[in-house]
């Protein structure tokens, strides 16, 4: 089944072409793996899907329904997840309190499971902000976890983490993959780029350069 399907994808910004007619599908739970210099499109990208951002033209499609024309709240509540870089996560909650409001629900025990799958139970109690970078990021990847969503879309999530965190956070992937879950990854590491994903997309100016499928 396809997942997600982009139609001729294109946004401007002002006189900036960051995306031109942008088009692919990803089967279901596959990990598709986004590369491209910096100011290629491929942030935009994740902004379009998840509408952050409205297209100027073109479709996207989600498990065969058009999607684009829905606000950014109903597409979450479809199931699509996003990781950001910054920002994600409510500081001056504990880790518990963030799953919870992730989903609107106080399952203690549930919660406990996720962050043991994370690596953060011990800190359960704490507040976020107390978390270094890459175990804020960890929690964001709970909180998907959580919401069960079955699009997720990460943004960088290795930039500027701690080799241990990063071992960590390719765990958690690797545990998404293995519940079947479909993920875009965008990540400049050519070698994680192999190891986790099943295919490939370079963007260049906002244009689909190349599409490479790796396993
Ligand atoms: N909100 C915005 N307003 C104006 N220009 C933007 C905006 N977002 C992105 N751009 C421009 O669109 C292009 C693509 O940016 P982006 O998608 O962030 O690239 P990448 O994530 O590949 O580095 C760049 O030229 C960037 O400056
Ligand atoms: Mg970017």
């Amino acid at each position: 089944m396809i997942a997600l399907e982009l139609k001729s994808i294109s946004k401007h910004f002002g006189g900036v072409t960051a995306l031109e007619n942008v088009s692919f599908k990803l089967e279901q739970g596959k990990t598709l793996g986004l590369i491209g210099g910096n100011g290629s499109g491929k942030t935009t990208l994740l902004n379009v899907i998840t509408k952050m951002i409205s297209p100027n033209s073109g479709e996207v499609h989600f498990k065969g329904k058009r999607v684009d024309n829905l606000p950014a709240y109903k597409i979450a509540r479809l199931g699509i997840g996003r990781i950001f870089q910054i920002g994600g996560i409510f500081n001056n909650m504990t880790l518990l309190e963030n799953l919870f409001v992730a989903t609107n629900s106080g399952n203690e025990e549930e919660a406990e499971r996720i962050l043991n799958e994370v690596g953060l139970v011990q800190k359960k109690n704490e507040k976020a902000a107390t978390l270094s970078g890459g175990q804020q990021r960890l929690l964001e990847f709970g909180r998907v976890m959580i919401r069960n969503d079955e699009l997720i879309l990460l943004d960088e999530p290795f930039a500027g983490v701690s080799e241990g965190n990063c071992k960590k956070i390719e765990e958690v992937i690797g545990k998404l993959q293995k519940e079947g879950k479909t993920i875009i990854l965008i990540e400049h590491d050519s070698k994680r780029i192999k190891r986790i994903c099943n295919q490939l997309i370079e963007l260049d100016e906002g244009k689909l350069a190349k599409k490479t499928n790796i396993d």
